[in-house]
């Protein structure tokens, strides 16, 4: 398969980006410089169309790493509130210092530890709560063997209009082709992909987008009874 190892056209895609401004500009320039994992610009491109189509105001976020892609939430939607899950001190470090040096970082709340255990959580927490204390919108964009668990509990603490968006679910194209010692080191990741791409093909109260752009994106909404 021609593009199975690397993202089609990224260069491309790049060299037309535009950043929201030069604040996260240069941040995503020294995220790149560290070799610091964060959303794609195409990516971004398509969470901030999406964003400004629904304006969201409680945001949830599952995968922090240096709060890039939280502080493009927070700075797209002055509204909104965003709560963002990140477990390895590294990244929580780096976050924090950005999340405080910036005003937007005010509408930022950074929960720190495995995100399977805060949003059990938030599950008991949010039991009897109504919709207005509930998620609008959830990004998914952490561990890959564990999406289905996070979607699980995301739906149980969004409302039913909610978008819920998952990064990552080509997996540089191993999830259709898987061959090579780098596919060989992510097979787990790759196995529990496959699984819970089946398992939002199977339900049917689901209507799901699968994009193959960047290293592509689950789009899912919950099919209302009108
Ligand atoms: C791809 S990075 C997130 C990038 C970020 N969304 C951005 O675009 O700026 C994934 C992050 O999820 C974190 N992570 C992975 N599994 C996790 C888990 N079970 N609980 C909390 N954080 C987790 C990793 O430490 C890593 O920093």
């Amino acid at each position: 398969m021609k593009y199975v190892r690397d993202i089609p056209f990224k260069e491309f895609v790049d060299s037309h980006h535009r950043a929201f401004d030069d604040d996260l500009a240069k941040l995503r320039r020294s995220n790149e410089d560290e070799d610091v994992p964060l959303i794609f610009t195409e990516t971004e491109e398509i969470l901030g169309l999406l964003i400004g189509l629904t304006h969201p105001v409680r945001i949830l976020e599952i995968g922090t790493a240096y709060g890039y892609s939280a502080l493009f939430f927070a700075k797209k939607l002055p509204e909104a509130h965003i709560t963002t899950i990140e477990r390895n001190p590294v990244m929580v470090e780096a976050a924090r210092a950005a999340f405080s040096s910036r005003k937007e970082g005010e509408r930022i709340d950074l929960l720190i530890g495995d995100a399977a255990e805060i949003l059990d959580q938030f599950v008991c927490d949010l039991a009897d709560a109504d919709e207005s204390e509930k998620f609008d919108f959830v990004f998914i964009d952490a561990a890959k063997s564990h999406y289905k668990e996070f979607f699980e509990a995301a739906e149980k603490i969004c409302i039913k209009d909610a978008l819920i968006v998952c990064d990552n679910i080509l997996l540089k194209g191993w999830i259709v082709e898987a061959e090579g010692k780098e596919a060989k080191r992510h097979r787990t990741s790759i196995k529990y992909m496959k699984k819970f791409l089946e398992y939002l093909r199977e339900r049917d109260d689901l209507e799901v987008s699968i994009l193959t752009g960047a290293d592509g994106l689950a789009i899912i909404r919950f099919i209302n009874e009108q």
